[in-house]
């Protein structure tokens, strides 16, 4: 198939783009470079500078093109940002997305992925189903959710053909690419960051949560396995004409229990030190990932949380300037 890949410059997008070359698509990576890094994007896809609030940019990528798919990452995407300036997260991922879904369709193209997220769901202490109440705690989520509705009636009334994939915590590296947000949020890096030498601590924001040792839960799935599950559910659009997954590994882990992961894989002390809870955190996010393992045969192959920190440490050591263009 041919398929363009919006933030395939990002993190997931670029290692979701790396597999889609592998598994013989052809792909144009759409990324205006806003977190994303250039040299991320594989050498075996084409790149467009571009911007998905600018729907001239996108019908000139689009027209005549017969691209087959779009996945869809582009986003702003960290949910404390999201409440201190909402404006820019709605305009960013709700607004660019309705101009790409629109573009979409007037230009013939029949499937689209898109990469929401677990915070979309209120929080609850037992795994997640995709039929649990929904309940942002983050403009964040909100934004994603409301694309999510978008994509549900424009399945309806233009039949474009929809896959939704509620990721959880994305994690570890694979091969040359890995994550370099910035600035980065993300705990993974911030951990290791500390055990290369570039932070001094980590902070643990709120340890008197209702989880087991007070602090928040979350469940990390591999860079990987999150990358297969997008070739999948590209390949099961055929079948389905509307898609709704999550995708985690099933287990929680504390930020306690990640920073003392970390400390196992690099032998650094990493001091962390308590802060006040974070607006927009919730206690527990934790995925049942049981319909797209049944209904496209998806399995994690990378479930275990001492080994997706090592793929990251592995990255961090042999990046330790990120992408090198400053964006780390
Ligand atoms: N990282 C996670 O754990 C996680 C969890 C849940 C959902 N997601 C979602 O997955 C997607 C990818 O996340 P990521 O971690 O790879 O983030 P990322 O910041 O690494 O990648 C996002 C990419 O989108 C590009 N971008 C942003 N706005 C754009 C715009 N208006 N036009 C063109 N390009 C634009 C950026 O330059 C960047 O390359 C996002 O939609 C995010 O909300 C990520």
């Amino acid at each position: 198939m041919k398929v363009l890949v919006t933030g395939g410059a990002g993190y997931i997008g670029s290692t979701v783009a790396q597999q889609l070359l592998d598994a013989g698509h052809t792909v144009t990576v759409f990324d205006n470079l806003s977190s994303g890094h250039r040299a991320a994007v594989p050498p075996g896809a084409a790149f467009v500078r571009g911007e998905t609030l600018d729907r001239a940019a996108l019908d000139e990528v689009l027209v005549d093109a017969g691209f087959d798919a779009i996945l869809h990452f582009a986003a702003f995407i960290e949910a404390g940002e999201s409440m201190r300036e909402p404006g820019r997260f709605f305009r960013n991922n709700v607004t660019g997305s309705l101009q790409l879904i629109d573009a979409a369709v007037a230009h013939g193209v029949g499937r689209f992925v898109f990469s929401s997220t677990a915070g979309v769901y209120a929080s609850k202490d037992s795994p997640l189903l995709e039929t649990d109440p929904v309940g942002p705690a983050s403009v964040y989520g909100a934004t994603k959710y409301m694309v999510e509705q978008a994509l549900e009636w424009y399945q309806r009334i233009h039949g474009l053909r929809v896959a939704v994939l509620r990721y959880f915590n994305a994690a570890g590296a694979a091969g040359t690419r890995g994550e370099a947000h910035r600035p980065e949020t993300h705990l993974v890096p911030l951990v290791l960051q500390v055990a290369l030498g570039k932070r001094r601590e980590i902070a643990i924001f709120g340890d008197d949560y209702p989880t087991p040792d007070g602090t928040c839960v979350r469940d990390y799935i591999h860079i990987e396995d999150l990358a297969t599950a997008h070739v999948l559910a590209l390949g099961g659009l055929a079948e389905q004409p509307f898609m709704r997954f999550n995708l985690g590994n099933g287990a929680g882990y504390s930020v306690r229990e990640v920073i003392e992961s970390a400390r196992r894989v690099t032998g650094h002390p990493i001091p962390a030190v308590v802060h006040p809870r974070r607006a927009g955190d919730p206690a527990i996010l934790i995925a049942s990932s049981d319909r797209i393992q049944a209904e496209l045969g998806w399995h994690p192959q990378h479930p275990e949380l001492d080994r997706i920190i090592e793929s990251a440490w592995r990255w961090h050591l042999a990046h330790p300037d990120g992408y090198g263009d400053g964006k780390q």
